[in-house]
């Protein structure tokens, strides 16, 4: 099996201080990969440095056979890295619609659309589709941050705690999702 994603060796700095230091990960296609440890061990300046929002200081990242090298996020979410940050980021003064609608950023004007699918994953989208994101609980808002992610047609999803303050049951329908 060839590999989708590859961290290799990777440092990552904020100003002197060191957070990451020779992680390497290897994301298969088709598959969940975890990357777990306790608070402030840098999983997500891990992730941050996959989807080009942290630069890397030393070692690389492997896209599809493709070095990501210094490659800005805009760049990173064309090839297909799709992000769903802790914390969710939601914008609160937008609508449900307005909030998906900020995922066509890198799409190409004819696949500027949410595909029905995102709705069949998380039917509470469509129902709320004129409330502001601001308004939604953190469960819905979590759905709201996934659905925004897949509209930008993404090869690989990454998701930093996706389940993070959220009551078991809708854990349970993001999981399946
Ligand atoms: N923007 C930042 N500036 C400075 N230090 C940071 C920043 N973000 C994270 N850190 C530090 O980097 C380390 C790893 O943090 P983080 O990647 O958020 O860990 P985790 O997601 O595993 O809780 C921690 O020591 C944290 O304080
Ligand atoms: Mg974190």
């Amino acid at each position: 099996m060839t590999t989708a994603l590859s961290i290799r060796d990777i440092g990552l700095h904020y100003g002197a201080a060191q957070a990451l230091r020779g992680i390497s990960i290897e994301a298969k296609p088709g598959r969940i990969t975890a990357v777990l440890g306790r608070n402030g061990v840098g999983k997500s300046s891990t992730l941050r440095a996959v989807t080009g929002i942290n630069n890397v200081s030393s070692g690389e990242i492997v896209f599809n056979d493709e070095v990501l090298k210094k490659a800005p996020p805009y760049k990173r979410a064309r090839l297909g890295i799709g992000y769903v940050p802790q914390g969710r980021e939601v914008f609160p003064l937008l609508t449900v619609k307005e909030n998906l609608e900020t995922g066509y950023a890198p799409l190409k004007a004819a696949e500027r659309n949410v595909p029905d699918y995102i709705y069949e994953l998380f039917p509470i989208l469509k129902s709320m589709l004129g409330r502001r994101g601001g308004d939604l609980s953190g469960g819905q808002q979590q759905q709201l941050a996934i659905g925004r992610a897949l509209v930008t047609r993404p090869k690989v999803l990454v998701l930093d705690e996706p389940t993070e303050g959220i009551q078991p049951s809708i854990i349970k329908d993001i999981g399946r999702a």
